[in-house]
């Protein structure tokens, strides 16, 4: 979600229709195609039980165990969109995009929760990293890697508490899909692994980071539930949803990540806030998730249902129509624990696991405040913005965050640049024949946008180099390296032509002259449309923006030697200029951020081989893909129903399955140099193999059932009589009328709650089969084979190699699978001519296995022969396989693909 003044009217404008939005609850919704149904699952499983969090739960025990009814409340909720810190709990303002209640008393502070998942959020003097797709492009580990570790620092300098990345939901099922680009390509074991490392490299920072969007957010429109409407339901079968879109939060729970935020549509028709499937049985249950779940913003749309299906904090705090003061929590939750709708075990598991997820990170020792405000970049600032009379006081201290990230961040937005086509090896551009000769640039997208790479609130709009896509995923940029500039610095004669329609005056450039244009396509939240684009790419569809298609068929009728530069968020239709002769390269630099020029000309002119490799497939024409995915789904009456008809059939696993083949594949990328991949092995490491995973035990004794569990006194709930209220800054407390009359039929139980089907509160002694630790069962992660290759670069020039592993299904097994799956990945060093490096990848237990949607379990099939896994450097360029069975591998093989 995006706060802005320009939503604020809206939300206030939309404000009279507020009660119609508390009205929905799990009760009556909209029907979703026949076989789909959200199952009850209650209760919600209490967290503690994994060894890691142990220490972490007895601490927060300790905490909680002290707390009133009214403090405990206090901290599963925000205090209201735009309401800061608290003036008379804090001596400084605090206007996080979050902000949580604090138990002063106890030391246990507001916690301030900030976007974005490339950089922090709304704030100066910080990095703003290459995005999501961008880093998934590298295929680097490493790199993924120290991008977290130094996005990790800025979010600690910041002294924000909780990082609302990273993004693996949207996955990228569809490429039309607004916020793709956030994440980390159309692949979940690329995902997962990018999430995971990210997850680690931001935690050991002490700060907590939030998987999102828990699931099936793979378009904007539509998404919210708001008086008009319902979210849209993403209908997903149990097998696709393990295989594909739960394969990266599985992977982020491992990494022990401390939080995940809830996506805004509905799964089978229930919303994801409140699906107790989802939130009570797959991921805290099946997943053995320890932290905190939040609702996305203004997301949360019931009080007590949402709390028994699993929902811990409610962010940020205001019901779906904001500052008004109202909330489903703060004292709602107060009155629903009071009348016994909310057991007070669920309220003590969500105070622990808040509690326990700040523990675990080491928050309680030495961790700074916020010095920034979200709010306004000035010094100073209203403290609470949103009770629109606030004091005001210094709200930012421009600590400057950024080091000396830029250097990853270049590096990254460097490795991720892919090369897809070199005719000739036309690239790399030779600098010293340029500098006699002339350089022809086109297109706006080559310099920074004139007012500024910040003159559009949360990026909306698409003026100038695109750097990142829009919304509550981006962040200011301190600076935009751009590429005109970067090639300015290079190249004495450059002519550049600001436009995207080709001049008209335009003469016959020389036979040797070389022409550069730089094309974009942008996408993001659907808070924003931008040129008439709802988030999604609902408008401009797979075409370059501004006619830049167009204008790429200009230049090359004139110039005899055209490269092309792509800044975009995902796939683009390049079939009217693919094939022009003169095209003789094209290159796609994805979102890079702020290190946009640089990290190009380095590529451009030789200094270093492009490595990226596309993190998604781009098709000849849109409907090489299924209807379900080529295309969004538009407006309907009631709920809109988005059916994953195509089930684990989305980007490659679709083409392969029915020989499409692709203008550029999955991981296609090409290097100035080559590469061989020889002298494989593989090694069997966990024999046997069972058929499924060892069963897990019963779960420990969790420090949640210590709890008492009586109603707690009314006077629990009592607001204080000398506290100074802010206006609409939302509160734990009831009046004393209020609180009396709760507890009162709390304790009659004459007027019991209509629970939904299914409810109970006795909590399962054990971890269903699948689950049993962080991530599911831990046999899951065994490794089950490794496979070692030898890659050896075979050209003239250095270069990184990336090698990417791809697994066949046995033939003749009762599942319907993939040609082949992505399973593990590695980056060189960057190798001389000549030289060698032997890279190690593994195939996991669950990387063999299929789920069983009858068993419920990960079921490795039996077939004729042994598992292959093949290894190359695309999901179509696959130079050698080595057999499980056979125990070795072979080139010189007809792959699948
Ligand atoms: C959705 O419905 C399918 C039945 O088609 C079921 O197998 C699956 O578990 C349901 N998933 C959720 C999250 O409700
Ligand atoms: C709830 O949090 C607010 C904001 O930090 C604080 O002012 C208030 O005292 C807290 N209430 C309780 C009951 O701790
Ligand atoms: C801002 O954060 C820094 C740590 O990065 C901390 O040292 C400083 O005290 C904070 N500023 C304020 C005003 O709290
Ligand atoms: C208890 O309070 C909650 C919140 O206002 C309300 O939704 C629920 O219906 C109440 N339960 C009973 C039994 O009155
Ligand atoms: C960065 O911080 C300095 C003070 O250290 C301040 O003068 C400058 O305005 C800040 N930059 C931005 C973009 O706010
Ligand atoms: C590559 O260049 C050669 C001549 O230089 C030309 O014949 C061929 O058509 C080009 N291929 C593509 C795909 O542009
Ligand atoms: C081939 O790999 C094996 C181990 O996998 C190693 O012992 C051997 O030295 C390698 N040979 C070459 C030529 O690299």
């Amino acid at each position: 979600m995006v706060y802005s003044a320009a939503s604020a009217c809206l939300w206030l404008a939309l404000g009279s229709l507020a009660p119609a939005a508390l009205a929905r609850s799990v009760g009556p919704r909209d029907a979703v195609p026949a076989g789909y149904y959200a199952p009850s699952y209650y209760p919600a499983p209490h967290g503690g039980w994994v060894d890691s969090w142990r220490d972490a739960y007895d601490k927060a025990y300790a905490l909680v165990s002290q707390m009133t009814l009214a403090e405990k409340v206090n901290i599963t909720s925000g205090t209201g969109i735009y309401m800061g810190s608290h003036a008379l709990t804090l001596p400084q303002g605090m206007v996080c995009v979050g902000n949580t209640g604090s138990v002063d008393r106890l030391g246990f502070p507001q916690l301030c929760l900030q976007d974005g998942a490339l950089g922090v959020g709304s704030a100066d003097n910080i990095t703003a990293f290459p995005a999501g797709i961008t880093t998934g492009a590298t295929f680097d580990k490493a790199l993924m890697y120290a991008r977290a570790v130094a996005m990790g620092k800025e979010f600690r300098g910041k002294g924000t508490n909780i990082h609302l990345g990273p993004s693996v939901g949207p996955l990228g099922r569809k490429p039309l899909g607004g916020r793709n680009w956030e994440g980390f390509g159309s692949d979940p074991v690329l995902q997962a692994k990018a999430a995971a490392l990210h997850i680690k490299g931001i935690q050991e920072q002490g700060i907590i980071a939030t998987i999102k969007h828990l699931i099936g957010n793979e378009q904007e429109m539509f998404r919210m539930y708001h008086v008009f409407q319902e979210g849209y339901s993403a209908n997903i079968d149990d097998r696709t949803l393990h295989e594909i879109y739960l394969w990266p939060f599985a992977e982020a729970v491992r990494a022990g990540v401390g939080a995940v935020m809830t996506a805004y549509n509905a799964v089978n028709g229930s919303a994801c806030s409140q699906n107790s499937y989802l939130i009570n049985g797959i991921l805290k249950d099946e997943l053995g998730f320890q932290g905190m779940v939040m609702s996305d913003w203004l997301s949360h749309i019931s009080g007590v249902d949402s709390a028994l299906a699993g929902l811990d904090l409610n962010m940020p705090g205001d019901t779906n129509i904001p500052l008004f003061g109202n909330s489903l929590w703060m004292y709602e939750l107060s009155r629903s624990v009071l009348n016994g709708s909310v057991p007070v075990d669920r309220l003590n598991d969500m105070a622990t696991r808040v509690v326990a997820a700040w523990y675990k990170l080491g928050q309680d020792k030495n961790h700074p405040r916020p010095n920034f405000s979200s709010h306004t970049r000035n010094r100073e600032g209203a403290l609470y913005p949103g009770a629109v009379f606030s004091p005001s006081g210094q709200v930012n201290w421009f600590v400057n965050v950024q080091e000396d990230h830029y250097l990853v961040a270049r590096q990254v937005a460097q490795d991720a640049i892919t090369l897809l086509k070199n005719n000739d090896s036309f690239l790399p551009l030779a600098a010293s024949p340029l500098a006699g000769g002339k350089l022809s640039v086109f297109g706006t997208d080559a310099q920074v946008n004139d007012k500024g790479p910040n003159a559009c609130m949360f990026r909306a709009c698409n003026k100038g180099t695109l750097g990142m896509g829009w919304g509550s995923g981006v962040a200011e940029y301190p600076y935009m390296d751009d590429p005109i500039s970067a090639i300015r610095r290079r190249v004495p004669d450059v002519e550049f032509y600001n436009t995207d329609s080709f001049p008209w005056f335009f003469g016959q450039p020389a036979d040797d002259e070389v022409a550069l244009v730089f094309l974009s396509s942008d996408a993001g939240e659907n808070t924003f449309t931008v040129e008439g684009n709802h988030g999604d790419r609902d408008s401009s569809k797979l075409a370059a923006w501004h006619g830049g298609d167009k204008l790429v068929q200009e230049v090359a009728k004139r110039f005899r030697n055209v490269v092309v530069v792509v800044h975009t968020v995902g796939p683009l239709d390049l079939e009217q200029w693919i094939d022009l002769p003169s095209v003789k390269a094209v290159l796609f630099a994805h979102l890079p951020g702020q290190e946009a020029g640089e990290s190009l000309t380095n590529v451009l002119f030789g200094d270093v081989s492009p490595s990226g490799h596309l993190p998604y497939s781009i098709t000849r024409k849109a409907s090489d893909l299924p209807d379900s995915i080529a295309n969004l789904k538009g407006f309907t009456f009631g709920q809109v129903q988005d059916t994953y008809s195509e089930g684990l059939y989305i980007d490659y696993r679709y083409l392969n399955k029915h020989a499409i083949k692709p203008r550029f594949a999955f991981g296609h990328g090409l290097s100035y140099t080559t590469f061989s991949f020889t002298n494989a092995s593989i090694t069997a490491v966990t024999t046997p193999l069972s058929t499924t995973p060892p069963p897990p035990g019963a779960k420990p004794e969790t420090v949640s059932s210590k709890y008492t569990t009586a109603l707690p006194a009314a006077s629990e709930a009592y607001e204080p009589s000398n506290f100074h209220k802010i206006w609409r800054y939302l509160y734990p407390w009831l009046s004393r009328k209020d609180a009396d009359a709760a507890h009162a039929i709390g304790t009659s139980g004459s007027k019991p709650y209509p629970y939904p089907e299914g409810y109970t509160t006795v909590q399962r002694a054990s971890a269903p089969p699948a689950g049993g630790a962080e991530g599911g069962n831990p046999a899951l992660w065994d490794v089950a084979f490794e496979v070692s290759v030898k890659v050896t670069n075979t050209g003239k020039r250095p270069g990184k190699a990336s090698a990417q592993l791809y697994v066949q299904f046995p033939e003749g097994i009762e599942y319907d699978t993939p040609v082949v799956q992505l399973r593990d990945f590695e980056k060189t060093q960057e190798l001389q001519p000549g030289e060698s490096e032997t890279v190690r990848l593994v195939l996991t237990r669950k990387d063999v296995s299929v789920w069983d949607v009858v068993r419920q379990n990960w079921v490795v099939p039996k077939g004729k022969g042994g598992f292959k896994a093949w290894v190359g450097e695309a999901s179509d360029k696959l130079f050698l396989a080595c057999d499980t069975e056979e125990g070795k591998c072979e080139g010189g093989l007809t792959p699948p693909v």
